[in-house]
């Protein structure tokens, strides 16, 4: 009787064990489950970050030509943003470690904005062209040339100042 008293209450924890270790299987396979969705999520590449880039690098470019130089803080800030992400999700390409190279461009442009300097908007501008290339020659994406742009990059927004 003594003995089964002493059982009964052992086996109850033995089995408290078991449900445990069932449970944290269970959970690792949810875990593992989750990390293989996780893996598999849509996330843009580099290369669709760059296109961003590219989009707002033209739109930068005609707003400050015509002095809305709201849009063209909207459109510097829009390139760090982008920038920020790219050295979150492209942790994968080597290549990011030197993105750095278009940081003083971006500072000089946006203080150029702030002062509403043109020739110094201007200036800053092709320096951050010629960062965008030097990036690309020093990562074997020489042949990939960026410009300053002659040509609209849309045709469905406007770059002066709305009235
Ligand atoms: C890390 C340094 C780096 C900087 C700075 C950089 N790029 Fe890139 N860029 C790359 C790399 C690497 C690729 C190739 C991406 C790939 O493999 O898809 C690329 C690709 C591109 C592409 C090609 C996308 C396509 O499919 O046509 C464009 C456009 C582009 N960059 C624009 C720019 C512009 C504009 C700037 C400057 C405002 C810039 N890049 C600055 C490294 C850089």
């Amino acid at each position: 009787m003594k003995a089964l008293l002493i059982l009964i209450p052992a086996l109850g924890l033995l089995s408290a064990c078991a449900n445990s270790s069932d449970s944290n299987r269970r959970l690792q396979t949810q875990v593992d489950s989750l990390k293989k969705k996780l893996d598999s999520t849509y996330r843009p590449g580099l290369g669709e970050f760059m296109m961003g880039i590219q989009e707002h690098h033209a739109k930068l470019w005609f707003a400050g030509l015509d002095k809305n130089w709201e849009l063209a803080d909207f459109e510097v800030h829009e390139i760090g943003e982008t920038i920020g992400d790219i050295k979150q999700y492209c942790t994968d390409r080597p290549e990011v470690k030197s993105i750095g190279i278009i940081d003083p461009a971006i500072s000089s442009i946006s203080s150029a904005i702030k002062q509403k300097d043109e020739e110094a908007f201007k200036k800053g501008f092709a320096a951050l062209t010629d960062g965008c290339n030097n990036c690309h020659r020093d990562n074997n994406h020489g042949f990939n040339v960026i410009t300053i742009p002659t040509g609209l990059p849309v045709t469905n927004q406007q770059f002066k100042p709305a009235k």
